[in-house]
C-alpha cells in the first residue's frame, strides 16, 4: 500500500491493521545522539490512549511503546527508530456482521473500489488505531523540537456546539479534562452534549487547535513544499479531519486587506515582529517567527449505533446498525495526534532547510 510515509528528511512510515497483531512506526532521518527511551513515547500514547469512557471507545488497550532499534546505550544511532505496540483486545468477531456491507462514513466502501479486497476488522489501516503510530513519530520529533526551543501544543476548542474559553487556558486543565478542552466549564457542557449524542445513539465531531512556538523566521520552502502546504497535507491525513486553516482561516475570506495584514514593527536585535498574527506565523510558505497557529475541523465519528440505510459488496440495498466499541467524538484522542503530525511536519521543515543557505553549510563542515 502506498502512501503510508510522510517526510523528507525526518521520514516516518507507520505499518500495522487495527486488529493485526501488532502495529508501529519507522522514523528515518533522525538526527544521532538524542537521548530517548520509551518513558519519551509512553505519555503520547496514553493521551490517545481510550481512558475516560464518556468520550472514548470501551477498546481497552496499553498502548506499550517497544524500541527495537535505532537506539543505543540510551542515545539515537542515526539509523532507523522502530517502534511498535502490540494489539491486545481486538474483539475481531465484532466485525463479523460487517464484513460484506458498507459502513457510512467510513472507508469500507472505497478500500474495495480501489482494491478489490480490504481488511474488515475495524477498518485495517483505514483506523483511527493507526494513529497511535503517529503518536510516536510525533513524541520523538517533540523531543529533538524542545532542543531548539520550540514547543508544540494542541486542545480541543469545540466539541459540537460547545466552544472553549480561551482566555482560561490552561495547560494542564488540557492534560487533564477528559474532552481536551483548556478550560473546566467547557468540558463540564461539552460532556454533557456528548452524553446526550450517546442517548440518542449518535455522535458528533469538533475543533481541534495547535500552536507551535518558537520557529525562527525562514522555516518552510516555497511553491509546492510550503510549510503551510505540508501542516495541511500531514493534518489533513488525519483520520475524520474535514478541513484545516492556518492563523484565521477561512474568516481571512471575509476580512479586508487593512485588517487581516499583519503590520510589522521592528524588534531588538534586528529582529522583525508583527502587531496581529492573522497570517498564523506563515508567509509564502516560509514562518514569520509568530505563532504557528493550526486548526482541524473533525466530523462526527461514523459509527453509530442507530439503523443507517447502506449497501452490500454484492450490490444490495440492505440497512445496518453498528454495535462493537466506538468513540463517540474522536476530537479528544485526535488532538494528540494533531500536535505529533504538527512536530513532525515542522521538523522536517526545520531539517529540510537547513541547506538553504551556505552560512549553514560552512557552519556544519568549515569549522
Ligand atoms: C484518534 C481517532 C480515533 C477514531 N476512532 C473512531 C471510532 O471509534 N469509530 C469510528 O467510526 N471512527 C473512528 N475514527 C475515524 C475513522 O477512522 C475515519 O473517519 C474513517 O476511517 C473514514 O476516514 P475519513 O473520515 O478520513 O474519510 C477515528 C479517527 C481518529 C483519528
Amino acid at each position: 500500500m502506498a502512501g503510508s510515509s510522510f517526510g523528507r528528511i525526518f521520514r516516518i512510515t507507520t505499518w500495522g491493521e487495527s486488529h493485526g497483531p501488532a502495529l508501529g512506526c519507522v522514523i528515518d532521518g533522525c538526527p544521532a545522539g538524542i537521548e530517548l527511551s520509551e518513558s519519551d513515547i509512553q505519555p503520547y500514547l496514553d493521551r490517545r490512549k481510550p481512558g475516560n469512557a464518556a468520550v472514548a471507545t470501551a477498546r481497552k488497550e496499553s498502548d506499550t511503546a517497544e524500541i527495537l532499534s535505532g537506539v543505543f546505550e540510551g542515545k539515537t544511532t542515526g539509523t532507523p527508530i522502530s517502534v511498535m505496540i502490540r494489539n491486545s483486545d481486538q474483539h475481531s468477531n465484532d466485525y463479523d456482521d460487517l464484513k460484506d456491507i458498507y459502513r457510512p462514513g467510513h472507508a469500507d466502501m472505497t478500500y474495495d473500489a480501489k482494491y478489490g479486497f480490504r481488511d474488515h476488522r475495524g477498518g485495517g489501516r483505514s483506523s483511527g488505531r493507526e494513529t497511535a503510530a503517529r503518536v510516536i513519530a510525533g513524541a520523538v520529533a517533540a523531543k529533538v523540537l524542545k532542543q531548539l526551543g520550540i514547543t508544540v501544543e494542541a486542545y480541543t476548542r469545540a466539541i459540537g456546539p460547545v466552544e472553549a474559553d480561551l482566555s482560561e487556558y490552561s495547560r494542564s486543565a488540557v492534560l487533564a479534562n477528559a474532552t481536551a478542552m483548556p478550560d473546566v466549564t467547557a468540558n463540564a457542557r461539552a460532556l454533557e452534549y456528548i452524553a446526550d449524542m450517546k442517548n440518542k445513539s449518535d455522535s458528533c465531531g469538533g475543533v481541534m487547535e495547535c500552536i507551535i512556538k518558537g520557529v525562527p523566521a525562514g522555516v518552510g520552502d516555497p511553491v509546492f513544499d510550503k510549510l503551510d502546504a505540508l501542516l495541511a497535507q500531514a493534518v489533513m491525513s488525519i483520520g475524520a479531519v474535514k478541513a484545516v486553516e492556518i492563523g484565521d482561516g477561512t474568516l481571512a475570506a471575509a476580512s479586508v486587506g487593512s485588517k487581516n495584514n499583519d503590520q510589522f514593527k521592528a524588534g531588538s536585535k534586528g529582529r522583525i515582529s508583527k502587531k496581529s498574527n492573522h497570517a498564523g506565523g506563515i508567509l509564502g510558505g516560509i514562518s514569520d517567527s509568530s505563532d504557528i497557529i493550526v486548526r482541524a475541523s473533525v466530523k462526527p465519528t461514523p459509527s453509530i449505533s442507530r439503523a443507517q440505510k447502506t449497501v452490500n459488496s454484492s450490490g444490495e440495498n440492505t440497512e445496518i446498525e453498528i454495535h462493537g466499541r466506538h468513540d463517540p467524538v474522536i476530537v479528544p484522542r485526535a488532538v494528540v495526534v494533531l500536535e505529533s503530525m504538527c512536530a513532525v511536519t515542522v521538523l522536517d521543515s526545520l531539517m529540510y532547510g537547513a541547506t538553504s543557505r551556505i552560512d549553514n553549510l560552512v557552519g556544519i563542515y568549515n569549522k
